[in-house]
Formats: structure tokens, C-alpha cells, sequence
């Protein structure tokens, strides 16, 4: 994998600790949804390698939508205020959604697509996030399944990028950036 100089790679979650827990949330997914059917709502991007592997430890009928969201502003920190970039292809009305993100951490994301999805009426809503940094929530938001539990550093990897890059590493990683490109900035 290309690396800039100043971008140094440590291995936060392997990628058996990753498969291990995913199992276990296709697990708990199959056990609550039991005899029905679900779609899975993947937020671009960074969510797509999880859903991938979610989806295949689902034993139900499940389908696959997507949406998109950014933040307003160029600047690399929230803020606060989100925009749909993608919509989805289907409605939702009376079905069994499960939200899939990659990471829950300021919770304005989570917090805006919820409450954009109520409105549509679907039967049961619920979010998979397969990160939480918990310490960086700055409007509160609980997620029905989480992955792991992380401290406030900035992760790479299993979908989640820095500029785009490092989608498509195995493992979750934390990037850490030489002095003057502070990790804090890599939003
Ligand atoms: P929130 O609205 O602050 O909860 O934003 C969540 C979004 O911020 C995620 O979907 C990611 O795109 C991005 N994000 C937050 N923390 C990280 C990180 O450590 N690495 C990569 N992306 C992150
Ligand atoms: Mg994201």
C-alpha cells in the first residue's frame, strides 16, 4: 500500500477481530429479524466493506440500498449541519431498515439520516455502525449494534479512508500524521 512520508499505519483492529465480530452482529441481525426480511442501508463510502461482509452473515432475505451524506463547508472539522448527496433507489415504507455505517462519532450524520428516514415510515429502523468513538459525541446518539468501541484517534482502513485513500486495507488502523498535518485534521 502507497503511503505519504509523513503518514505512519498502526494496526488497531486485525482483520480476524474484525471478522469475528461481524459474524456476531449477522448473528444478533438474523436473531432480531428473525422470519422477516430487511433491506440494508449502506452509507457511501465508507460503509461499503462492512455492509459487504454484514450482509453475508445475514441469514434472512435482505436487500441493499445506498445514500450519501456530507457535511456543509470545506473545512475538515463538522459542522454540525449535513446534506443528503444520494438518496435512495427504493422506498422504505414498512420495511425492516438497518442503517450500516462505519463509524458513530460526532453523532450529527447518524442523528440527521435517522431522523430523514422516520419520516418515510419504515416498519422497524435500526443502525449498525461498525466503529463507535463515544468521546467525541457531540449530539447524543445510541446505535442498535456496534463493532467495536474505539478511543478518539483517527482510523484507516476496512472502508474508512483519509482523503480517499487507505479504503482498502485489511486491517483498522490508526494513521497518524507527521507535525503539522495533526491527526485532529484528517476528517
Ligand atoms: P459524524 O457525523 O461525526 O458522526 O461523522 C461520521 C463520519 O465521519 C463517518 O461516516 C466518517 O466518514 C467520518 N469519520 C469520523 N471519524 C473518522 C475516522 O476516524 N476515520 C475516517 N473517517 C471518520
Ligand atoms: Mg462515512
Amino acid at each position: 500500500m502507497r503511503r505519504e512520508p509523513a503518514e505512519t499505519l498502526r494496526v488497531l483492529l486485525p482483520r480476524v477481530r474484525i471478522a469475528r465480530r461481524v459474524h456476531q452482529l449477522g448473528v444478533q441481525i438474523s436473531r432480531d429479524f428473525r422470519g422477516e426480511s430487511v433491506i440494508l442501508v449502506g452509507v457511501l463510502k465508507g460503509a461499503c466493506i462492512f455492509l459487504a461482509d454484514l450482509s453475508r452473515e445475514i441469514a434472512l432475505n435482505a436487500t441493499f440500498d445506498f445514500l450519501a451524506a456530507g457535511s456543509y463547508g470545506q473545512s475538515n472539522e463538522t459542522s454540525g449541519q449535513v446534506r443528503l448527496l444520494k438518496d435512495l433507489d427504493t422506498s422504505i415504507e414498512g420495511r425492516n431498515v438497518i442503517v450500516v455505517e462505519d463509524i458513530l462519532d460526532t453523532g450529527v450524520t447518524l442523528n440527521y439520516l435517522v431522523r430523514l428516514l422516520r419520516q418515510r415510515h419504515p416498519k422497524a429502523l435500526r443502525v449498525a455502525a461498525l466503529l463507535d468513538k463515544a468521546d467525541r459525541r457531540i449530539q447524543p446518539f445510541t446505535a442498535d449494534y456496534v463493532g467495536f468501541r474505539i478511543p478518539n484517534r483517527f482510523v484507516v482502513g476496512y472502508g474508512l479512508d483519509y482523503a480517499e485513500r487507505y479504503r482498502n486495507l485489511k486491517d483498522i488502523c490508526v494513521l497518524r500524521m507527521a507535525k503539522g498535518k495533526a491527526e485532529s485534521k484528517a476528517k
